[in-house]
């Protein structure tokens, strides 16, 4: 596969690396599984596969339910790396920091789409502001590889659990913030209220871990 160019390396995380690239006249992200040297060979191999496979798998399901996601383009199992269109946009982390922005807005948009994933039996798996990019008009939901299906409220709450520890330390000083996106959650999912007395116990029970 041959790109014409491939330049700003977004982020070179502990499990994937990130490209900017044009492919087929198209701007698009190349994201790249590394290979970790201390696992078996083999074993590397068939993570790396699962992975890919899972990460595209519950994109195209997400994209089924109705949420934005890239666009996949070609899924290079071989060369480990999944090819799909490039958001311009920022991360809702950042654009959550930016005054000019709606921060309410975004926050409704989130719990839309926390809504909407659950509804559908599907579990993000890294649901934090990292992981959503807004391009001023929408969420894009990115990076599904720790994701499941699952219609566990349990495993609902752990992604909800998330979602909060993550808004809590990247937005500490806007707590406010996180109650427009529960109350937007609940109000769009049937279940939703259910998740959230479940993510209550899960912190419950994580001050009581703790403490031991
Ligand atoms: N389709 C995309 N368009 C624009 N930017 C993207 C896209 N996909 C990823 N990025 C950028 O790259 C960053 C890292 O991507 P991603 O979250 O998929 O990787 P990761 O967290 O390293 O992956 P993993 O958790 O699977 O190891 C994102 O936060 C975002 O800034
Ligand atoms: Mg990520």
């Amino acid at each position: 596969m041959a790109f014409i160019r491939s330049v700003t390396v977004h982020r070179i995380g502990a499990e994937a690396k990130l490209d900017s690239a044009e492919w087929m006249d198209r701007p698009v992200v190349v994201k790249q599984r590394v290979v970790k040297g201390y696992r078996h060979p083999d074993l590397d191999r068939s993570l790396q596969t699962f992975r890919i496979r899972n990460e595209v798998r519950l994109m195209l399901e997400a994209r089924k339910a109705g949420i934005s996601v890239p666009i996949v383009y070609s899924v290079d199992l071989e060369g480990n790396r999944i090819i799909m269109e490039e958001i311009s946009g920022v991360r809702a982390k950042d654009a959550l920091q930016d005054s000019d922005v709606d921060g309410e807005s975004i926050c409704r948009k989130i719990g839309e789409i926390a809504a909407r994933l659950h509804s559908n039996d599907i579990i993000h798996g890294d649901l934090t502001t990292s992981n959503m990019l807004f391009d001023g008009r929408r969420i894009v939901l990115i990076d599904f590889s720790l994701g499941q299906k699952s219609s566990e409220i349990e495993d609902k709450g752990v992604d909800m659990h998330l979602l909060e520890e993550a808004f809590h330390s990247a937005h500490h000083s806007r707590a406010e913030l996180y109650d427009i996106v529960k109350e937007s959650y609940a109000a769009a999912y049937a279940d939703g209220e259910a998740v959230l007395r479940k993510v209550a116990e899960i912190e419950k029970r994580g001050r009581y871990t703790r403490k031991e």
